[in-house]
């Protein structure tokens, strides 16, 4: 599956062709601090085992390539909330349809040139009206100031602080949980 929305095209993760660029991102110390820490190695059983299952969403994650210009430059991947994650963000369980999504921009030279917001909003565009999403959450660390405002740019609103969410390099941190609703983004595009 390829989706390409405005300039960028989501690739369905196949371990079998992207396997070195996982392992070179996953593995780069700056991508992991931006994402779930620096002090963890990713040998390629590693990969497969927490990936192989994101290729086809069998454990209800979708994983995706990002590609830009024809150029493989991060991952991204998005999943359906839960009654048990709704719960856990203060959402009544019977209330919506809502997703939320993870990336990474694995290629540094392509950080801070606007290039992520393009992700976010092809992202969004593909959630709400491909899967027919009535919100989309996340929840960037509350220190990841350039991911927080990213998501700004793209319509996000911040809903509340998870304290000490997170364990991240040894240490519990904050959680900024953030939301956009379907309707406000096609206002805003
Ligand atoms: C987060 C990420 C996807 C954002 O993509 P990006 O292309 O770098 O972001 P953009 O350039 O579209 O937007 C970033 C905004 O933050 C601002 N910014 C950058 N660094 C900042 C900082 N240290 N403090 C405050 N704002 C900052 C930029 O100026 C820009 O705003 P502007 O367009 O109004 O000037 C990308 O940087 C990335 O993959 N980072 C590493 C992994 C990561 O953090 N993942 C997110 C986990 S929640």
């Amino acid at each position: 599956m390829v989706i390409t929305i405005n300039i960028i095209t989501f690739e369905k993760l196949d371990l079998n062709l992207h396997m070195e660029l996982m392992k070179k991102w996953l593995n780069d110390k700056d991508v992991q601090h931006f994402y779930h820490g620096n002090d963890s190695e990713f040998n390629e059983n590693q990969i497969k085992t927490k990936y192989k299952c994101r290729e086809n969403g069998e454990d209800s994650v979708f994983g995706m390539i990002i590609n830009y210009e024809e150029n493989h430059i991060g991952y991204i991947q998005y999943y359906e909330i839960t009654d048990d994650i709704k719960m856990f963000f203060g959402l009544n369980e019977n209330e919506g349809f809502y997703h939320a999504f993870d990336v990474f921009i694995g290629e540094k030279e392509y950080w801070n040139r606007g290039i992520g917001s393009e992700i976010v909003r092809s992202m969004l565009f593909f959630i709400f009206n491909s899967i027919k999403s009535e919100s989309v959450f996340i929840d960037p660390q509350c220190w990841n100031k350039r991911a927080i405002n990213c998501y700004k740019k793209c319509g996000f609103s911040p809903v509340k602080v998870l304290k000490e969410n997170e364990l991240h390099e040894g240490e519990y941190i904050d959680n900024l949980l953030m939301r956009i609703d379907k309707k406000y983004f096609l206002q805003i595009t």
